[in-house]
């Protein structure tokens, strides 16, 4: 798949929301105080500073595919050691005590092979923990992929429509559980209060859609993307209240090695 461009200002908008699942998932890591804590798809390094927080004795390494994203974090916190790497290959000099990884790893496919490479990146006595969006099926998601089929752009954006990359949380239980010492998976769904016009389209529009969006050029651009927020909008009104309420489901994963 290509590498997707990020912009950080687009995807920052929504930070609130897109925080509190890293700190919900933080929350469940187990550990006190780990020596090497990594950051996979660390972004702009805002979960990263959360990690920071917590553990501020450990040496944190973020490591993220964007340059754009790690200019950003770079100019953060310079105790970090930032890395430009794809999540998919890199490797830590050694094993870590905490391989922790916030809606990046459904960008990533073929997961019944990346989480057990994955473990062998984990020290004894260490945790991976992962967090990933399965919003997949829903109408934020799914407008996209009808928009991409059925306009006059469908040649170039069809071939971006991927299978689900994330699977049921029973399939994280099966692959994981034989291979770890302890395995702790669930879902939630965050029923997030956005506020503004369309705002579902604003939310996806920072991150699924934007590949879509980057494989087409001015007006077939705008196009594309009116049909998409037309659809979202009908699927997503705003309350009475003027709130529009956009239910969003993660997927948690915290494996002990
Ligand atoms: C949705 S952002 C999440 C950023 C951060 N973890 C957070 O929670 O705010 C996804 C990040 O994953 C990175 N990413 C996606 N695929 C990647 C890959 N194969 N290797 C490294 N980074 C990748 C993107 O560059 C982007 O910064």
């Amino acid at each position: 798949m290509q590498a997707t461009s990020w912009d950080p200002a687009q995807y920052l908008r929504w930070s609130d929301h897109r925080l509190r699942p890293a700190v919900d998932l933080l929350q469940r890591v187990p550990l006190a105080s780990p020596a090497r804590v990594v950051d996979l798809g660390c972004g702009t390094g805002n979960v990263t500073a959360l990690l920071r927080a917590r553990w501020p004795h450990a040496r944190v390494t973020g490591v993220d595919a964007s340059g754009t994203m790690l200019e950003r974090a770079r100019a953060s916190d310079p105790g970090v050691d930032w890395r430009q790497a794809d999540v998919g290959t890199w490797a830590p000099p050694a094993p870590v005590d905490v391989l922790f990884s916030n809606a990046t790893l459904h960008w990533l496919d073929d997961h019944a092979a990346l989480f057990p490479r994955l473990l062998t990146l984990v020290a004894p006595d260490g945790a991976l923990a992962v967090q990933m969006p399965r919003n997949f099926g829903e109408p934020s998601h799914t407008s996209i992929y009808e928009v991409a089929r059925e306009g006059r752009w469908r040649a170039r954006v069809e071939p971006l429509i991927r299978p689900e990359p994330c699977k049921p949380p029973e399939y994280y239980w099966d692959l994981l559980a034989p291979r770890v010492r302890a395995l702790d998976v669930w879902e939630s769904v965050y029923t997030q209060a956005l506020t503004g016009d369309n705002p579902v389209a604003d939310f996806v529009k920072g991150s699924w859609l934007k590949p879509f969006l980057d494989a087409l050029d001015g007006a077939e651009r705008a196009a594309f993307e009116h049909a998409y927020r037309t659809r979202v909008a009908r699927a997503y009104p705003p309350r009475a209240d003027g709130t529009t309420l956009f239910p969003f489901r993660r997927l948690f994963i915290v494996a002990r090695c």
